[in-house]
């Protein structure tokens, strides 16, 4: 029985009485829909009356639905109780999506969980392309992302990578779980760009990860990820049968709690006449002069921390793994770095000049994108893609993961194979269909050169300075590269690496 099965059996007997009460409703919805979208609407499996396909998605929807596009072609249809979601599986179909009608196509679906009162301050999941989704992104991509803030940035990347590598030094021998110790490192460099503060400890002396912040950021996007009837059947969001939304929103005021004095004792020193040096500035302060209220910089900082902390730590994670497993490019990146880096740790240009590690970052993505249906979309106005018809609403995937994987497109594409980026012209940066682990179009991933840089430099300071074991001698060759649905693509079983010096 998949996980999925078994959460709408357990779901309460509330939510079960509610159902049945309201099924005559139920089937006027499914059928109103039915007869609405089903005129020329992409192919799928057979939907079952009132759930749909919700029951055929199981655990690991990347692959049951890459199973649907093998036997119903690039682009399909699969209905989630009244909602219809459209996946893309080729990169035609993507471009149709992403490119040609990437005005209509970019609204995102909120979940139900994450509809609050501020809403209308998000940007990653901004319904729309409105005014402030628009003022704060140009926000972000300038004071953030732009190669003059990552220049600006490059101190407290190169402390914040001192500080892991320092944590490495004194747990010799010791059995570390890699991605705590990339996650904490990827926030704290958020943290400390956006807040000016570390936010993390590398230790978990008082239980700050697994209770605290790190804990109740994973809780959130949990509930906001899990099933929901509220999403399936939006004509009950309103009851919000599950408490998701409720739960979730207790949880947003902690997690939000956790920077409230750093706001306030900014926010005061702005008010003030005690103007902070352009080069102590941090992106809080560029927010609070800009008029940016408290809710506006809560959601603000947690959907940067959301979307740029997991995402990498993940392709970091799978990075290693993947060089672990193959001994050969691990070797090469490794004479690359000797050569072509004059220090240990590499946050500089030095390491976006070495073309082999960076094709191994490639190769990574390919494989393992962390978003593997981006984000996803939602169609503002009903439109035609590859001749069908794709209702006003609907939902959109576009299955990333699938088209890194199609023998149609790529050579061997089960292989880690750096080689094939090498003097190739393709790239990540939303052009090339067939390679868009950051998505594409207007709601394309803006922290792209923030988070590369950051899988970059992390894993050539660890390339650098420590040479990798896996514990009780287990054998590279063999290591588990099973994968985990979840907020991001991870690995099913964490990295667990001991990190000894190097010879
Ligand atoms: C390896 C690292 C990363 C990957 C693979 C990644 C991937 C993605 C993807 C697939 C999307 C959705 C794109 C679409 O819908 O077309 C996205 C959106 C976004 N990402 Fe990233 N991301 C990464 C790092 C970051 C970082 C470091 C930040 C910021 C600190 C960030 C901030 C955002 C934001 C704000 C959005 C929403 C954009 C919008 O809806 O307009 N990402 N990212």
């Amino acid at each position: 029985m998949t996980k999925l099965t078994r959460f709408l059996i357990m779901e309460s007997s509330l939510a079960a009485s509610l159902f049945l009460l309201t099924t005559p409703l139920f089937l006027f919805f499914i059928f109103k829909q039915r007869f609405r979208s089903s005129k020329n609407r992409p192919p799928g499996p057979p939907p079952w009356p009132i759930i749909g396909n919700i029951h055929q998605i199981g655990t690991n929807p990347h692959v049951s639905i890459s199973i649907f596009a093998q036997e119903y072609g690039p682009l399909i249809s699969l209905q989630l109780g009244t909602q219809l979601l459209v996946v893309a599986s080729s990169p035609s179909a993507a471009l149709e999506i992403l490119k040609t009608h990437d005005r209509v196509l970019s609204g995102r679906a909120i979940p139900n969980a994450f509809e609050h009162s501020f809403s209308p301050f998000y940007l990653v999941w901004s319904a729309g392309c409105g005014e402030h989704w628009k003022s704060l992104r140009t926000l972000c991509r300038t004071e953030m992302f732009s190669p003059k803030a990552l220049e600006a940035q490059l101190k407290i990347r190169d402390e914040k990578l001192a500080q892991m590598v320092s944590f490495l030094q004194g747990k010799k021998l010791e059995v570390v779980n890699v991605g705590d110790v990339v996650f904490t490192t990827m926030f704290n460099t958020i943290s400390n760009v956006f807040f000016g503060k570390d936010l993390l400890e590398f230790e978990d002396k008082h239980g700050i990860t697994a209770g605290g912040l790190k804990g109740k950021l994973f809780k959130a996007l949990e509930d906001g990820t899990r099933p929901n009837i509220s999403d399936f059947y939006p004509f009950v969001r309103k009851l919000d049968l599950q408490g998701l939304r409720r739960g979730n929103l207790k949880i947003l005021k902690e997690i939000f709690s956790f920077w409230e004095d750093i706001v306030e004792e900014r926010r005061a020193r702005i008010n003030s006449s005690l103007v902070a040096e352009e080069e102590d500035k941090c992106f809080l302060d560029r927010l609070l002069e800009n008029g940016f209220s408290n809710d506006q910089i809560n959601i603000c900082a947690l959907e940067l921390f959301i979307a740029g902390v997991d995402t990498t730590t993940s392709t970091t994670e799978w990075a290693m793994a993947e060089l672990l497993k193959n001994k050969e490019a691990f070797s090469k990146v490794q004479e690359e770095l000797k050569h072509k880096t004059n220090s240990k740790i590499v946050a500089g240009l030095q390491v976006s000049e070495c073309s082999y590690l960076n094709a191994c970052i490639k190769e990574t993505l390919r494989l393992h994108p962390p978003v593997p249906f981006l984000i996803p979309r939602r169609a503002f106005e009903a439109c035609e893609v590859m001749n069908y018809t794709i209702p006003r609403n609907t939902q959109i995937f576009i299955n990333v993961w699938a088209i890194g994987r199609d023998p149609e497109v790529w050579e061997e594409p089960l292989s880690f194979r750096p080689e094939r980026f090498l003097g190739s012209h393709l790239d990540f940066k939303g052009q090339d269909f067939e390679f868009i682990p950051f998505g594409a179009g207007r709601r394309m991933c803006p922290g792209l050169p923030s988070g590369i840089k950051s899988v970059q430099s992390i894993l050539a300071s660890l390339i650098n300075q420590f040479r990798w074991v896996l514990p009780n001698d287990e054998d590279p060759s063999k290591l588990d590269m099973n994968e985990k649905f979840g907020v991001t693509l991870q690995k099913k079983k964490p990295l667990q690496l001991i990190f000894k010096d190097l010879e």
